[in-house]
Order: C-alpha cells, then sequence, then structure tokens
C-alpha cells in the first residue's frame, strides 16, 4: 500500500482485489497510438501495484517489422511519456522481461504460425499456463479473420478472453454480423466489448452515488427533475486520425458508445445485484426505450478555423487526410427521450464534440425549481434551479447547486456550490480507465464492458441518425473551432425556455 492510501482512511480496503490468473496478454495493433498512449502505461502502473498475475507475459502484433528488444524499447519510451507513476527499473525490468513482439500480416497464415510459436515458448518461459487475453486494437474489418485463427489454433489447455476495442462494427448490420461471427468460435462469456468511459472512476462513481445513497432515487425521476445534460467536449481535435475519423465522424467516434452509455447509466434502474448481467440488463433497457429524435431534435456540426485556448487552429476540412469537401461531422447534440414510467417527456439534451472551447465531460441533473418560494419580490432574483453536477472529467468529482442566503440584512437568495472533489477526498491519482478495465478482463469480470445487445441499440439508433443527414444536408463548417458548437445547438435547448449550463 502507498504511503497516501496508508493515511487515506477512504483508502482503506482498496487493495483487496483477487489476482488474476497466470496469462499472456497479446496485443494485436500493437505499433498503434492507443498501446502507447494508454494500454502500455495501464500495464505499468498496473505493475507497480503489484496487480498483475504472478506470472504474465506481453506479445504485441502488428504489420510493423520491429524485433522483441526494439518493441521493448518503444514501450518503455511510452512508459516514460505517458504513465501516471514515476518510471522505476524495479517494475519495468520484470515486465519487459515477459515481452515479446511478433509481425503479423492479417491476411497472412505464416505469420499466425510464428505467433502461436512465440506463445507457446513464452508459455513454458512464464509459465502462463495457456491462458490468454486477446486485445484488438485494430480496425472492425480485422477482427472476424482473426478470431477464427485463434480459434483455430486453439489449444486444449488454458481458457481465452477477447478485449474488443471499439467501434464494434460500423452500422448495426456490421455489428450484428460481426457479433455472429465471433459467436461461431466463441461464448458471450469469453468476449470483452470495451467501452473505456465506463472504465472511468467518476462513471462508476454515478453508481455509488445513485445507488449507495438512500436521498438520490425517490427523486432520480420526472416528478423532481427538469432535465438531464450530457457534455463530451473536447478541446483537441483529431490528432492525425483522419483515416479512421472521416469513416466515423463524431456520431460513431463517440455518441454511438460514450455519450449513449452515460445516458444508459444516468437513466437505469437500480440493478438487483452488481454482477455483468444484472447491470446489463438495465443499461439495455434504457437504451432499447431510447425515442429516435426527429430532424429537429439533432444538430450535427463540424469544426472551422478558429483559436483553442489561445492557439490558431486550423479547420476539420484542412486536417491533413481530410477530404477538402468533407461532410464528416466533428459534433453532435441531440434531445433524446428515454420513454419509460421513470423518464416520460423529460429530455436529455447531450452534446459532444471536437475543437470545443475546453475539455470538459460532465452529467448535470436539473431538478424543478422550488414549487412556491415564500421570498418577497426580487429575493431570489439570482437563484437558479437545484442542479447535481457531476464531473466526470477533469477536476473529477461532485457538486450541487443550492440556493442560500446572502449573509446581511434582509432575505437575498444566491445559487452557491456543495462540492466533493476526488483529489480532496480520497488524496490520491485517479486511476486511468485502462487500467481497471485490463484488469476485469484478465478477471473475467464483465460488468463494465458492453454486451452486444446493447451495442446493436446503440447501432439502431445511430443508423436512423445517419440515414436523416443523409436526406437533411447541413453545409460546414458551422462551428469555429474553440466555440461551443452551432449555434443550432443553442436553438435546441433555448426553443424549449432552457439553456445549456453556464460555461
Ligand atoms: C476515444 C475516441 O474513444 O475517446 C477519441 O476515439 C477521443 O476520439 C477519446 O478523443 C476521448 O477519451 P477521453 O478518455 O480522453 O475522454
Amino acid at each position: 500500500m502507498s504511503a497516501a492510501a496508508d493515511e487515506n482512511p477512504l483508502a482503506e480496503g482498496l487493495r483487496l482485489r483477487r489476482r488474476p490468473d497466470p496469462c499472456i496478454l497479446v496485443i494485436f495493433g500493437a505499433s498503434g497510438d492507443l498501446t502507447e498512449k494508454k494500454l502500455m502505461p495501464a500495464l505499468y502502473a498496473l505493475a507497480f501495484r503489484h496487480l498483475l498475475p504472478e506470472h504474465f507475459g506481453i506479445v504485441g502484433a502488428a504489420r510493423t517489422e520491429e524485433t522483441d528488444d526494439e518493441f521493448r524499447e518503444r514501450m518503455k519510451q511510452a512508459v516514460k511519456d505517458h504513465a501516471r507513476d514515476e518510471f522505476k527499473d524495479e517494475i519495468w525490468e520484470p515486465l519487459a522481461e515477459g515481452m515479446r513482439y511478433s509481425t503479423l500480416d492479417f491476411a497472412d497464415d505464416k505469420g499466425e504460425d510464428a505467433l502461436v510459436e512465440t506463445l507457446t515458448k513464452l508459455d513454458a518461459e512464464r509459465q502462463t499456463q495457456g491462458n490468454r487475453v486477446y486485445y484488438f486494437a485494430v480496425p472492425p474489418s480485422a477482427i472476424a479473420t482473426l478470431v477464427a485463427e485463434i480459434a483455430e489454433r486453439r489449444s486444449a489447455e488454458g481458457w481465452i478472453r477477447l478485449i474488443i476495442e471499439k467501434p464494434f462494427g460500423h452500422d448495426l448490420e456490421s455489428a450484428r454480423a460481426l457479433t455472429a461471427e465471433i459467436n461461431e468460435h466463441f461464448t458471450e462469456s469469453e468476449v470483452f466489448r470495451i467501452d473505456h468511459y465506463l472504465g472511468k472512476e467518476t462513471v462508476q462513481n454515478m453508481l455509488a452515488l445513485r445507488f449507495a445513497n438512500g436521498i438520490f432515487e425517490p427523486i432520480w425521476n420526472r416528478q423532481f427533475i427538469d432535465h438531464v445534460q450530457i457534455t463530451v467536449a473536447e478541446s483537441i481535435g483529431i490528432e492525425g486520425r483522419a483515416g479512421y475519423y472521416e469513416s466515423a465522424g463524431a456520431v460513431r467516434d463517440i455518441f454511438q458508445n460514450h455519450l449513449l452509455q452515460l445516458v444508459a447509466i444516468t437513466a437505469m434502474e437500480p440493478p438487483i445485484d452488481f454482477t455483468a448481467d444484472s447491470v446489463r440488463n438495465e443499461k439495455v433497457k434504457v437504451l432499447k426505450s431510447l425515442h429516435t429524435p426527429g430532424p429537429k431534435h439533432v444538430v450535427r456540426g463540424q469544426y472551422g478555423r478558429g483559436f483553442v485556448e489561445g492557439e490558431e487552429v486550423r479547420a476539420y476540412r484542412e486536417e491533413e487526410g481530410v477530404a477538402a469537401g468533407s461532410e464528416t461531422d466533428t459534433f453532435v447534440a441531440a434531445k433524446l427521450f428515454v420513454d419509460n414510467w421513470r423518464w416520460a417527456d423529460t429530455p436529455f439534451y447531450v452534446r459532444m464534440g471536437k475543437r470545443l472551447a475546453r475539455r470538459e465531460t460532465t452529467i448535470a441533473i436539473q431538478f424543478k425549481r422550488a414549487p412556491h418560494p415564500p421570498f418577497e419580490d426580487g429575493a431570489a432574483e439570482g437563484l437558479r434551479p437545484n442542479v447535481l453536477l457531476i464531473h466526470v472529467q477533469p477536476n473529477e468529482g461532485i457538486s450541487l447547486a443550492i440556493g442560500a442566503k446572502v449573509p446581511g440584512q434582509g432575505m437575498t437568495i444566491r445559487t452557491v456550490h456543495m462540492d466533493f472533489l476526488y483529489g480532496g477526498a480520497f488524496r490520491e491519482g485517479l486511476p486511468d480507465a485502462y487500467e481497471r478495465l485490463i484488469l476485469d478482463a484478465m478477471l473475467g469480470d464483465a460488468t463494465l464492458f458492453t454486451r452486444s445487445d446493447e451495442i446493436e441499440e446503440q447501432w439502431a439508433l445511430v443508423d436512423a441518425m445517419v440515414a436523416m443527414w443523409q436526406r437533411d444536408k447541413t453545409s460546414f463548417p458551422n462551428y469555429a473551432a474553440g466555440t461551443w458548437g452551432p449555434a443550432a445547438a443553442d436553438e435546441l435547448v433555448h426553443k424549449d425556455g432552457r439553456s445549456w449550463r453556464r460555461h
């Protein structure tokens, strides 16, 4: 246990999790950004806390030619650049000893054979007992072939788990086809579709907030809540990922997965327990009850030139690899309705986009106004309705806006905030979502992964939106980088007599 946890009574009991079985983690797509920026730093953080299996190995696989040593060197640099903990040789060396690299052309059987050979050897050296976690950080089109190859070469010994990065398919049809192809060889309990937002501490804390406290559930419904606002704003652009982003757009990159999962977590009924199926059964009910928004309830955007955090930035259409007349969306806002008993007629205003004014992911639960403020005219002029604001990132925490009397003579009421900040209460840095999720997959716990029926519901909604956009074109660019999106996104809320939360 770290010193901080020792001193902090709130952190007690934090490290009582079971250690996973011995295994090898195979990363397909090991030459990509995700491996360097997220996966390797997460593995290092797990090693740092002694949470990895005692017998463990990592095999990177990708098309790029690389030796074991070059791979280790690249990963070492990735840890130095991106890990949240200081670099320590005594943590790195044992991890690096179990690292191998295998060049693999996804269409070529030879590469597969070499990979199997590497794995068999490593099994013997590291005593990993044939257990495998395969991480697919590759485009959806490469997954089916790899899965079939893995199944074909499956040995009798050990278990297999497949972690599949988003996007899972490109639309409902391709997602269904991919599920069918995987199901030919593996059961749902062996498949872990990752949506890293579910691994974020603050997103899990939404479940704690709602279901570990008696005071919120009774008012968590249409009778007390006026509306919900969910914002996933990023100040970054597409960061050199034009190849992927041009065919995905904001709607497939974040709306289809992260954003709809935040809606599901906010709106779901209490599960009977915290097992994978109970939690996912409740989430899928929300996704099923989402009403497809009509054209007047959806806004699409694409950024033009502008200034972000004081720096001049290019328009989306000027980014490298993006077509000059690209119709790809970088912003989506929508007014959604969860058509069920709890939420009928309560709008969920959601918005997400790249190159917005700043990075901010929040869930705001806006309560109805007090029915009859008994104060003199003007006393409560500056008072806003109660808002419970979940800061998913950055400045992770929760804040409740309440009306309070301004000290002094008379009765003047203003809005003040009761704040809980993770940094203040728990004093330790938050783990990255990937740490939690990689470990959960090794432990076989799928609670924080999305099930195929959830993915399908998410695609059904997105497909309907995309079909609508093909009929009604929007002229792009329609917002300047560094702003909060197109004017139409403001109108979407204003015409209901509401406004987006103040920034
Ligand atoms: C990824 C998207 O899933 O999430 C990226 O592909 C996006 O485009 C990223 O930048 C945001 O993740 P986070 O954890 O930084 O909010």
